[in-house]
């Protein structure tokens, strides 16, 4: 009885948060977190590899309740833009370090690792960098002094990054980015040695999305990470998205995560989030089915993950902490429940999901 009515009470105070965002959730819809998990039960105390989450610094600064679910649940955390071009470096002899050392601080007190992301982007392009005006040298410059700037400022700081993000389309081809147009296709390889240079300790990713969708990302990203390593260019990481949605094949899953460690190099799911709203419907509700379907697709993601070799598992990090949080409802202008964590921070079932995927 009890029971029921703390569930009931949780689903109005869940119907009003999300009402006051514009999102629709189902009134019937409780929670089916209702079995308490036993004390002091959190993601990272619970998981064989590192879990984080992406994180808004100023959520961290200002939401108390967002502050202590990062404190307690994640032990890496990504800075969801903090450390992205356009923030950190706005004009060519100017870096803004203030959130990314806020953030970096606020992981020390409280024993986190620190996932740098992105050195190297088509997007989160300050204009000074669009508008930039040099010959193939000058570009050069730019762009090491860049990524050596600021992978000095984090050096014993931050253990690893995203150092180059998304350079391939998905069909397959380098995607066209100020970078190719200014210094063609092996710039990849570059800026892994100039982050090396830069912090030797660093452990150094390839990010990208896609791997899922089938074989054609996959084989030119794998190609591309063959490619370095054959050329003794320093890269240690894959990182693979994975902002996938509930009605993906689970097959695509196993055959994205099995590939990316058959580079033999560490695998980081690093932006995961399961969409249940992917055809974009304005009118959808979160209902207990699709919280229960959601949360045997974590489950499945973080099964085949585990089943990767253990050194070469870096983590699996989720794209922001809560469904208040995230980044799909902006970015899609739809709403959407992605996340394991509701929009009033309470666990959903995909929590439990993530928790039996290692079981
Ligand atoms: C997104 C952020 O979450 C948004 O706040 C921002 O407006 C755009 O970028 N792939 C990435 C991330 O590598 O950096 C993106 O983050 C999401 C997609």
């Amino acid at each position: 009885m009890k029971k029921i009515f703390f569930a009931a009470m949780l689903s109005v105070s869940i119907v009003s948060a999300c009402s006051k965002r514009g999102v629709t959730t189902d009134p019937t819809y409780v929670p089916p977190f209702i079995q308490p998990l036993a004390a002091g039960v959190t993601l990272q105390g619970s998981l064989p590899f590192p879990f984080g989450a992406a994180v808004n610094v100023n959520l961290l600064k200002n939401n108390t309740a967002y502050r202590a679910l990062v404190i307690k649940e994640y032990n890496s955390l990504t800075p969801e833009n903090a450390m992205k071009p356009a923030t950190l470096h706005p004009q060519e002899n100017t870096y803004n370090w203030d959130d990314a050392d806020y953030l970096v601080d606020f992981a020390r007190q409280n024993n986190k690792r620190v996932h740098g992301h992105t050195l190297v982007w088509y997007k989160s392009l300050p204009s000074w960098i669009k508008n930039y005006q040099g010959n193939t040298a000058a570009w050069e410059n730019l762009l090491k002094t860049h990524i050596q700037t600021i992978v000095t400022h984090f050096k014993g700081k931050v253990a690893s990054w995203d150092v180059v993000n998304e350079a391939f389309e998905d069909d397959g081809t380098l995607r066209n980015s100020i970078w190719v147009q200014k210094l063609g296709p092996d710039y990849i390889a570059r800026c892994f040695q100039y982050a090396h240079e830069a912090d030797p300790d660093a452990q150094l990713f390839y990010n990208d999305f896609g791997h899922e969708y089938g074989a054609t990302k996959r084989t030119v990203i794998l190609n591309l990470i063959n490619n370095m390593k054959s050329r003794g260019i320093p890269i240690n990481g894959i990182g693979m998205q994975m902002h996938t949605r509930y009605n993906m094949t689970e097959s695509n899953w196993t055959a994205a995560i099995t590939t990316a460690a058959q580079t033999g190099l560490k695998v980081h799911i690093s932006e995961l989030d399961v969409a249940l709203n992917p055809d974009n419907n304005q009118n959808l509700t979160l209902t207990t089915a699709l919280a229960e379907t959601q949360a045997q697709k974590y489950l499945f993601i973080v099964k085949a993950y585990n089943a990767i070799p253990k050194a070469q598992q870096f983590g699996i990090t989720t794209w922001n902490v809560s469904d208040a949080d995230t980044w799909i409802t902006g970015n899609y202008n739809r709403p959407d429940w992605p996340l394991p964590f509701d929009s009033n921070y309470n666990r959903k079932p995909a929590y439990q999901g993530i928790l039996d995927g290692v079981k």
